[in-house]
């Protein structure tokens, strides 16, 4: 009671974060526990990263065809949860399969832990708790579709379904990661409504380019297995789709910068259009050399790698078009020890 009294009479002191440990176990529980909008911002940043990532792990599944190297779901083979000796399968696919399910829970935990820490940071943000939770929720629908996939015996719509949840897993994360470094003001447009326009348009051209390209693959020779079914379309056919769909990207993604420059847009969406055209130009290469080459395995994961990066992009370019305001400074966590009640050095 006394101790409030005094609170209310005494100026409030200003709140300052908990002194940072050396240790950095305690400074990697801290980033969660006691979180800042820095540590909140590269948590965001690690589950971009991560779910970038397991698009490319999931690739090498499916172009070393181990798609069905542990051919059951959630248990890998019949009665284990582990690679067991399958005589219709090699010790390297069910590896492989294995490796790739293992990592949905490290980007799982990630997830958690992100979502902990904007549960916990002061003050607390409705909009970044609810982009947050998204996070672990969707890696949990993730590994559903996973097991569909392992369930149909790898339907190229099921594959196509598990490729396309990470893009829309990756709308959650970026939004995370952008809003988590600007305040919670009413957004104010930075770019002309022209710009704006374009960059909505460019973000749907992009998700077309990446729902065609799943068509491609589920026609293409990477099934993941060679006993998966396939589509029945010409593979010239889908990919002249998925081509002409990649250079309109380029071509609205161009229309962009030119305009952005000759309406004086802000640095930095001049240069994330910029990057866009970059990563683009670089992925459709890479998109002309493996269909030449007959799509080798590494080339397909760097194309995959490569799509999420222009997808990422993309995203990053509709954030850039309006401001919201400075983040507000950090308070400390609940529990958090205070300057005042913090022990002192003797
Ligand atoms: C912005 C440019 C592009 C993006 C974002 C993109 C994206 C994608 C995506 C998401 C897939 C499906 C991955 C999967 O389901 O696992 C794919 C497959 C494919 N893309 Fe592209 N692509 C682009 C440009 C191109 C171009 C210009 C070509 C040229 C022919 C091309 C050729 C292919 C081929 C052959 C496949 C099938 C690979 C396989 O068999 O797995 N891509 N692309």
């Amino acid at each position: 009671m006394a101790e409030r009294s005094e609170t209310a009479a005494a100026p409030r002191p200003p709140r300052a974060a908990p002194h940072p440990s050396r240790n950095p176990l305690t400074r990697a529980i801290d980033s969660f526990w006691n979180p800042t909008p820095a540590s909140l911002r590269l948590l965001a940043l690690l589950g971009v990263i991560g779910n970038a990532g397991i698009v490319a792990t999931g690739g090498a599944v499916r172009v070393t065809k181990s798609g069905l190297g542990c051919p059951e779901w959630p248990r890998c083979t019949g009665d284990s949860l582990v690679p067991t000796h399958n005589p219709s399968h090699s010790a390297a696919n069910m590896a492989i399969e294995f490796g790739n399910r293992m990592l949905t829970f490290v980007v799982l935990a990630l997830g958690v832990l992100v979502f902990v820490a904007a549960l916990r940071l002061r003050p607390r943000r409705r909009d970044l708790v609810r982009l947050a939770f998204a996070q672990p929720m969707s890696v949990v629908a993730q590994a559903v579709v996973g097991g569909i996939v392992v369930l149909t015996k790898l339907h190229p719509a099921a594959v196509a379904l598990h490729f396309l949840v990470s893009p829309a897993l990756l709308v959650f994360c970026v939004a995370l990661w952008e809003r988590s470094r600007e305040g919670d003001a009413a957004p104010e447009p930075v770019v002309r409504p022209l710009l704006r326009r374009l960059s909505a348009l460019l973000a749907c051209a992009a998700a077309a380019v990446l729902v065609a390209g799943t068509v491609v693959t589920g026609t293409g020779p990477h099934a993941g297995d060679d006993k998966a079914r396939r589509w029945g379309f010409q593979i010239e056919d889908v990919t002249r789709v998925h081509s002409g769909l990649a250079w309109l990207t380029v071509g609205l993604t161009v229309l962009a910068l030119i305009a952005a420059y000759r309406t004086g847009a802000p640095t930095a969406y001049r240069n994330r259009v910029l990057t866009l055209v970059g990563l683009e130009l670089a992925q459709g290469a890479l998109g002309y050399i493996q269909y030449f080459m007959g799509v080798p395995g590494p080339l397909v994961v760097l194309h995959m790698l490569g799509s999420v990066l222009v997808w990422i992009m993309a995203l990053r370019i509709l954030f850039a078009t309006r401001d919201r305001g400075p983040m507000p400074a950090a308070e400390p966590a609940p529990s958090a020890p205070s300057p005042r009640t913090a022990p002192q050095p003797a």
